[in-house]
């Protein structure tokens, strides 16, 4: 849900600041995040959707909004990307990085930056790259311009992902069945409701509405890419059934205490996503019109 027409960039952006940085301990574990196998296979699939084609290595990659890692580390285990420099606004969600990429044996620059103004010298990348990001940039047309500034001649951008407008829209319906089969399917799982707010006050959970400013038409994708200098854009969407069962599933689970969600129903709850997952992408994705679908993903080449 986009964040109230009043607000200001600089309000969004310390609101995202201040969000991530409270969810960074626990945000890998709410989204499922992995750096085993299956985040790695996730990761290849949502590149190669990006562009169109299996990757090829890239060399320098700067990946923007780079959260806990989950790119940025799972393409430096599948050696797709040489060198990672991995910027965020939120310092907490860069922490939580840094600490992943010890615990995997992996090289990962991290930089504080936000996405308007990046500290690097023009033409520096090979790939330019993010996930689930854009959404919260106040000005995406500055952004893509620094996008296209610090990539080299003939580099790549892909960013997958985001939300798309349609896609928005129909993650109400699940979030509304969710809320209202909770009761029910705490007493079928055996957990009690989790208390008015899961982590105690000040937490900043409060900020979860105001951190989202956009959701997108492939249309005003594709004319940010055009005005920015870049080549033809590549616009898939991605995830339909999958991303409704997914909200339905967060929804449910946020009602409750953690701690008494049974592992039986998380396992199942990960199954099925990643069965339709498959159903999303082997039957719906090749067939529907992309803005159909919850996420977009996008990609484009600087001129060489
Ligand atoms: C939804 S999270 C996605 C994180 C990670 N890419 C992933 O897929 O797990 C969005 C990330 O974008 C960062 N972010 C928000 N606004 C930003 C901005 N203006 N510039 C750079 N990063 C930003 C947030 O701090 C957060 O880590």
């Amino acid at each position: 849900m986009p964040a109230a027409a009043t607000a200001t960039p600089d309000k969004i952006k310390d609101a995202n600041t201040r969000y991530h940085d409270a969810a960074a301990a626990t945000y890998d574990a709410k989204w499922g995040i992995d750096y085993g196998s299956v985040g790695q296979g996730q990761v290849r699939a949502k590149l190669a959707k990006a562009l169109g084609e299996p990757p090829n290595p890239f060399g320098e990659a700067l990946e923007i909004g780079a959260g806990t890692g989950y790119f940025s580390l799972n393409l430096l285990q599948l050696g797709l990307i040489g060198r990672s420099t991995a910027t965020d606004i939120s310092p907490g969600m860069l922490e939580t990085l840094a600490a992943r990429a010890v615990a995997l044996g992996l090289e990962a620059e991290a930089v504080v930056a936000e996405a308007e103004r990046l500290p690097f010298g023009d033409r520096s990348f090979d790939l330019v790259f993010g996930h689930a990001v854009l959404h919260h940039i106040p000005d995406l047309r500055r952004a893509f311009g620094e996008f296209y500034r610090v990539l080299r001649p003939g580099g790549v951008i892909a960013f997958c992902g985001e939300p798309s407008r349609h896609g928005d829209r129909i993650a109400a319906l699940p979030k509304r069945v969710g809320l209202l089969a909770a009761p029910i399917w705490r007493r079928a799982v055996g957990a009690s409701a989790a208390g008015p707010s899961i982590n105690g006050p000040g937490d900043d959970h409060e900020l979860e509405f105001e951190v989202d400013v956009h959701a997108f038409a492939p249309d005003e994708l594709r004319e940010l890419l055009r005005a920015a200098g870049f080549g033809e854009a590549r616009l898939q969407g991605e995830e339909l059934l999958a991303s409704a069962h997914g909200w339905l599933v967060r929804t449910l689970e946020a009602t409750a205490e953690p701690a008494e969600v049974p592992n039986g129903w998380r396992n199942f709850a990960f199954r099925s996503y990643m069965t339709l997952q498959r159903v999303d992408a082997d039957l719906l994705e090749p067939r529907l019109p992309p803005e159909l679908f919850y996420n977009l993903v996008l990609s484009a080449r600087r001129p060489g």
